[in-house]
């Protein structure tokens, strides 16, 4: 992404606490994060790192006792969590749009798919005729590449692929500028996946949405995005471009991570990576680095002092002690060396 980047949604010390049974967890964790008009940003990490928890927040989707701790969302300029239920309402009707793990769950079951799309029509162009709002809807399916004949059906007539692409149309209809798609792929055949990084791209470039990927599958995101934020127990370790994070991952754990994605070019009788260890439990999170106690290549300072989230090279941050300087982190290195 070019440096004259706007940015459209700026996240700040964000905190998200769950009451568990074993008391309660930060399932995000003091993360700071831009997103830039008109990317695709990718979210990958582990199950159970808070990448759902974090794309909720990011709309105040956290209902009590839960909550959003502390932290700060800033919506083209706009504190969203000042915003009181009235605003919170226009805000997720017509400036986002959040698309769930499972999207059966947010379309309704006895509506059509026309009928899903033009009520989004007439959400904010209520006067709206008929005829012109499925003229509407008829061009904008064709762009999602979905068949008109499609727009009959109801949602459990349709592939999980489908149903994706008929919630990122009503995120288009609605207008959103951001549209959260929460694996938005988990569910897809290789094919229809990479057809779909295509139309994603295009509905990007069309609408000029701005896109967070949220998924499992890091090849995909490969493909699709633009940059790539990197998620462990609560915290964004890693953020660049693609390409520099593909290329040149810099924390321990992205890098293990890039090493347990299959790959064409495997041999068929090499064995995949596996990280060691298991991701921490977030009722006692390990001190300093939470991923410290599986990284190969932890110092002394990483289990005292956490690092901050910064600058490794030009628009990459890391947060990991290996690019960043602290007294304790010296004095440690002399030790080592008597
Ligand atoms: N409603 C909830 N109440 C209590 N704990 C929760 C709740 N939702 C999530 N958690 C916990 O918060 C942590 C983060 O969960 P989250 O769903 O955000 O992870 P994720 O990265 O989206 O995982 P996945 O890749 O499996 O979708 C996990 O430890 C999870 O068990
Ligand atoms: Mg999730």
């Amino acid at each position: 992404m070019e440096s004259e980047k706007e940015i459209l949604l700026q996240v700040r010390n964000l905190t998200v606490t769950y009451h568990t049974r074993l008391g309660l967890i930060n399932a995000v964790d003091n993360v700071s994060l831009d997103i830039y008009r008109g990317e695709i940003l990718g979210l990958v990490g582990e199950s159970g790192c808070g990448k759902s928890t974090l794309g909720k927040a990011l709309m105040r989707m956290i209902t009590p006792p839960n909550e959003i701790k502390s932290g700060q969302i800033i919506f083209e300029g706009e504190d969203i969590m000042k915003y009181n239920q009235r605003q919170m309402r226009d805000f997720r009707g017509r400036m986002t749009s959040m698309i769930f793990q499972d999207p059966m769950t947010s379309l309704n079951p006895v509506q059509r798919v026309d009928e899903h799309m033009v009520e989004a029509i007439q959400v904010h162009e209520q006067k709206m005729q008929m005829e012109k709002a499925l003229e509407r809807v008829r061009t904008l399916i064709g762009r999602l590449g979905i068949q008109e004949r499609r727009l009959n059906s109801y949602p459990h007539q349709l592939s999980g692929g489908m149903r994706q692409r008929v919630m990122i149309g009503l995120g288009l209809l609605l207008n959103a500028h951001l549209i959260v798609a929460d694996e938005a792929t988990t569910s897809l055949d290789v094919i229809v996946e990479a057809k779909l990084v295509d139309q994603l791209r295009e509905i990007r470039e069309e609408f000029g949405v701005t896109l967070l990927m949220i998924t499992h599958n890091i090849a995909l995101v490969a493909e699709a995005a633009d940059r790539l934020a990197v998620m462990y127990a609560g915290k964004i370790v890693e953020i660049g471009s693609v390409f520099d994070v593909f290329d040149n991952p810099k924390h321990p754990y992205t890098r293990g991570l890039l090493k347990s994605v299959p790959s064409i070019r495997m041999d068929e009788n090499e064995e995949l990576y596996k990280m060691p260890g298991e991701p921490p439990n977030l009722t006692f999170p390990p001190t300093g680095c939470r991923f410290h106690p599986r990284c190969p290549v932890a110092m002394p300072i990483c289990s005292k002092l956490e690092p901050a989230l910064q600058e490794a090279a030009p628009k990459h941050l890391v947060h990991c002690w290996l690019y960043q300087d602290h007294p304790l982190k010296q004095e440690q290195a002399v030790l080592s060396e008597k």
